[in-house]
């Protein structure tokens, strides 16, 4: 398989004086799922941010689709092919749910496939074209998620970013979301995500790593990751013991 991103030796931050980041390296290959688990603090959703270039990178190296994208501004990263969704904050809550997917395709200039991407949207997420017409932020919080990972899509990306799908969603949502989001791998798109929820995201994942303290500490195929002690103790035996 080829690579849509290689991270190396990342070093990143967000003042001069503090790297979050100390030397992280991921593979994410064309098709994949991956996820990115670790305690509150390790550095997940700068690592996502840095490689949306959101956030300094002062060292290493981050190829998408083997193209070097580190210093990119980051609203070009869209027709690179990259799109993100942040862990809040990430619809307009405004505006309407189908203004809120159109404009996740402002930079596009093909309507008719624009059309055609919003139709399929509707027909992924049947809930949001119920709700076409209503502000984002009077929708409950799953139906929130769903908006912000359409309008990403919306976007046509080949690698979709997200930073904590399922963080405060119902047991029955999360299950819903990850459903989702397979789909959406299922559709063609490759799909690097940070997670809390290291049972239900493994379960779905090719792939994953734990960060810890601004570095990847454990990797492996995700079923590895579920049978491993280590990450069972920290992570996932944590989380069970909260439900
Ligand atoms: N905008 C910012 N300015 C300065 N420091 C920040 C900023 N955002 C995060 N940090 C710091 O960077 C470190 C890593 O934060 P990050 O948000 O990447 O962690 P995380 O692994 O995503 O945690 P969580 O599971 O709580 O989302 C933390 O020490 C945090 O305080
Ligand atoms: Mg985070």
């Amino acid at each position: 398989m080829s690579a849509a991103l290689e991270v190396r030796e990342l070093v990143a931050g967000y003042t001069p004086e503090v790297n979050i980041l100390n030397g992280v390296a991921i593979d994410v290959a064309d098709g994949e799922i991956v996820t990115v688990l670790g305690p509150n603090g390790a550095g997940k959703s700068t690592l996502i941010k840095a490689i949306a270039g959101l956030v300094a990178v002062r060292a290493g190296q981050v190829r998408l689709f083997d193209d070097n994208i580190v210093g990119e501004q980051p609203h070009r990263m869209v027709r690179r092919g990259l799109a993100y969704v942040p862990q809040t904050h990430n619809v307009f809550p405004r505006l309407s749910v189908q203004e809120n997917l159109e404009m996740g395709a402002v930079a596009r200039r093909d309507a008719a496939a624009v059309a055609d991407d919003l139709a399929r949207m509707y027909a992924l997420f049947p809930r949001l074209k119920e709700r076409r017409r209503q502000s984002a932020g009077t929708l409950s919080g799953g139906e929130r998620q769903m908006v912000a990972v359409a309008r990403a899509l919306m976007a046509a990306p080949r690698l979709l970013m997200l930073d904590e799908p399922s963080a405060a969603l119902s047991p029955a949502l999360v299950s819903l979301v990850f459903a989702k989001i397979s789909e959406v791998r299922a559709s063609g798109v490759t799909i690097l995500m940070v997670e809390q929820n290291a049972t239900a995201a493994l379960a779905i994942s090719d792939r994953g790593y734990v960060l810890a303290d601004g570095r990847d500490r454990i990797s492996g195929a995700a079923r590895e990751l579920l049978a491993n002690p280590e990450v069972g103790e920290l992570y996932l035996g944590v989380r069970k013991g909260l439900k």
